[in-house]
């Protein structure tokens, strides 16, 4: 039996990088699933793909920054598969050339990504969590991001948003648990999405390359993997948790690859 029969999956940001791959193996484990995004086109495609590989989707609009659209997203997935037992709240912006640091953010930006990155998963939960009441339980999967972890140069609205994320994720595990109710998150680390592999830099790539533990950047897939997880009943007695899938970028002392040359050129 597949992993997610009976499961019915609103996906937001579907239509792309990382919301598109979880798209597509939700349904190949047997989920009817919703793709929703700002480019409908795109989620209308990707839906379609989906139908020519014998699974169940269906693409529609949403603004993760308007909370009645969100609302319009949950309940068309109500009306169309009856249920809803899975929210991926997906939707997250970054802009590299307003979201600076403390002193020189733009404010406007700092709103704007409070609203469309933290927002759109509080308004998710809201509106998804009385369905999931109906329908005895759900899970709830938030992106996060490993900037919601550490301090940096620059994306100081990015960062504190991420981190706002991993906290809501445990508020509503907490307060919603009894009623079997789920949600965790996903804190990605550098994944080559198509729109990461088109605008990074390679002194970039290997820059993030340098520091983490595995020798090899994440894909789509491996957050669309783990999200499969976190949304099958295998994952069932897991909440309030966010999963780093980040290639060990965190673990370790970050002086190590500093400290290894270091010990090269000593020998020498
Ligand atoms: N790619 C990475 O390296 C990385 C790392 C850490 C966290 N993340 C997080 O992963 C999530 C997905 O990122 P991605 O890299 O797959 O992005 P992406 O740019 O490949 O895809 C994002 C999708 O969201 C849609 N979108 C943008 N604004 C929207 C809005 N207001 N309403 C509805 N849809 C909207 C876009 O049309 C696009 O289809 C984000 O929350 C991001 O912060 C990504």
């Amino acid at each position: 039996m597949a992993r997610l029969n009976e499961k019915v999956a609103l996906i937001t940001g579907g239509a792309s990088g990382i919301g598109l791959s979880v798209a597509q193996l939700m349904a190949k484990e047997g989920a009817k699933v919703v793709i929703a995004d700002f480019n409908v086109e795109g989620a209308k495609e990707a839906a379609e793909e989906i139908r020519t590989q014998g699974g169940d989707a269906v693409g529609v609009f949403v603004d993760a920054g308007n909370g009645d659209s969100i609302k319009e997203a949950v309940d068309f997935t109500v009306q169309q598969y009856g249920k809803i037992t899975t929210m991926f709240n997906n939707v997250g912006l970054t802009n590299l050339k307003k979201d600076l640091d403390v002193v020189n953010v733009d404010l406007e930006e700092w709103d704007k990504l409070m609203n469309v990155n933290l927002k759109s998963v509080l308004l998710g939960a809201r509106f998804a969590i009385p369905h999931m009441m109906e329908a005895g339980g759900g899970s709830i999967i938030n992106t996060a991001s490993m900037a919601g972890f550490a301090g940096d140069a620059v994306r100081v609205a990015y960062g504190a948003s991420k981190a706002g994320v991993v906290n809501l994720t445990r508020y509503i595990a907490t307060q919603y648990g009894k009623h079997s109710i789920r949600c965790n998150a996903v804190a990605p680390g550098l994944i080559l999405t198509p729109a990461a592999k088109n605008n990074m830099p390679q002194d970039v790539l290997d820059m993030f390359a340098k520091y983490n533990a595995l020798p090899y950047h994440g894909e789509p897939e491996d957050i669309g993997h783990t999200v499969v997880f976190l949304a099958s009943d295998e994952s069932k007695f897991i909440t309030g948790q966010t999963i780093q899938v980040e290639g060990g970028h965190y673990i370790a002392n970050p002086t190590v690859p500093d400290f290894e040359q270091f010990m090269k050129m000593a020998q020498v």
